[in-house]
């Protein structure tokens, strides 16, 4: 089993999405690009979502536009429809390398406060999302949410999020993101949750995105390395939260993961002095 563990950096957008001051392009773009020489290789810079819905997240299109773009690393972004994929067909810059992140709920709750529609109609709205991308020669990758608790539904059966992880797998190959957004998952709880999805779906195509809310993220993420998960997701300074999901503030800290698997004798080729300078500028945008 590889030894090597790949994080997605996740905070220039589940960290600053639920900020409620208004952070400056250039801030978010000096986060993006100090980020970017650390040895990430992937990292999420924005989403193309509605402004109402997320202030935050408005300008992801003169983020894209300014932020000084380093090879081997993969710029992901949110996109939940058409009209997400056609503003960032319209910001993306040539020679640069994307990922657009699909994104539904393993609940029904979470789907209606999340993205407006039931589980089935959110499948429908990212198949052309998926297939823009294809055509397009960009990256995909999907995100399910709520995987063992919905802030409405409650507790969310391990059955549920693999029926999500078939659905989304039936619309095209991608890595699957498992997301505990409300940071209520155990070990116990990620492990079972894992055993379903695991049917129906290999562990090198799955990933974990776990919030910190409950202080478990560290220990899921030891299930699921023991369970043959090597990527996680995580936002450098903890920040982040969900605005449709009460109660779910912090991401993981990528100086936290990076201790934790280094420590277990990992390799993830990511600087962690690096990493500390931009956790240190990430917590001084709050
Ligand atoms: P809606 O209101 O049902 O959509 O929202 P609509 O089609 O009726 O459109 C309403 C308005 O939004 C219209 O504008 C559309 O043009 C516009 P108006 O005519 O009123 O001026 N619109 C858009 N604008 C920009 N970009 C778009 C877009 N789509 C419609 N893509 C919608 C549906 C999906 C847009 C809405 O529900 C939305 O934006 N939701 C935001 C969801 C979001 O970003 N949540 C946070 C990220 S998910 C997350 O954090 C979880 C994750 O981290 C994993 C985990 O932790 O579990 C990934
Ligand atoms: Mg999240």
């Amino acid at each position: 089993m590889s030894d090597f563990v790949r994080i997605h950096e996740v905070g220039p957008r589940d960290g600053l999405q639920n900020e409620k001051s208004v952070i400056p392009v250039a801030d978010k773009v000096a986060l993006i690009d100090l980020l970017s020489r650390s040895g990430l290789r992937d990292i999420e810079v924005g989403s193309f979502v509605s402004r109402k819905w997320v202030p935050q997240m408005a300008d992801t299109d003169r983020v894209l536009a300014d932020l000084t773009p380093v090879a081997d690393v993969r710029y992901a972004v949110l996109v939940p429809n058409m009209r997400g994929w056609d503003g960032f067909a319209a910001a993306r810059m040539p020679g640069v390398t994307y990922e657009v992140a699909v994104f539904m709920s393993a609940s029904e709750g979470f789907s209606q406060s999340n993205l407006n529609c039931s589980i089935a109609q959110s499948v429908d709205r990212l198949i052309p999302v998926v297939r823009a991308a294809e055509a397009t020669g960009v990256g995909v990758r999907g995100y399910i949410s709520c995987v063992t608790d919905c802030p409405f539904d409650g507790p969310v059966a391990p059955d549920s999020v693999a029926r999500a992880a078939k659905m989304l797998l039936a619309v095209a190959p991608m890595q699957l993101s498992l997301g505990d957004t409300i940071g209520k998952g155990t070990p116990d709880k990620v492990a079972r949750m894992l055993d379903a999805v695991l049917q129906v779906a290999p562990a090198e195509g799955l990933a974990g995105h776990f919030h910190d809310t409950g202080g478990q993220a560290l220990a899921n993420i030891e299930t699921s390395l023991e369970m043959g998960l090597r990527a996680f997701d995580s936002a450098v300074g903890g920040l982040g939260g969900c605005p449709y999901a009460p109660g779910a503030p912090g991401n993981v800290a990528t100086e936290a993961v990076l201790d934790l698997v280094h420590a277990l004798g990992f390799e993830t080729g990511i600087n962690v002095d690096v990493i500390a300078k931009a956790a240190e500028m990430a917590r001084g945008m709050r």
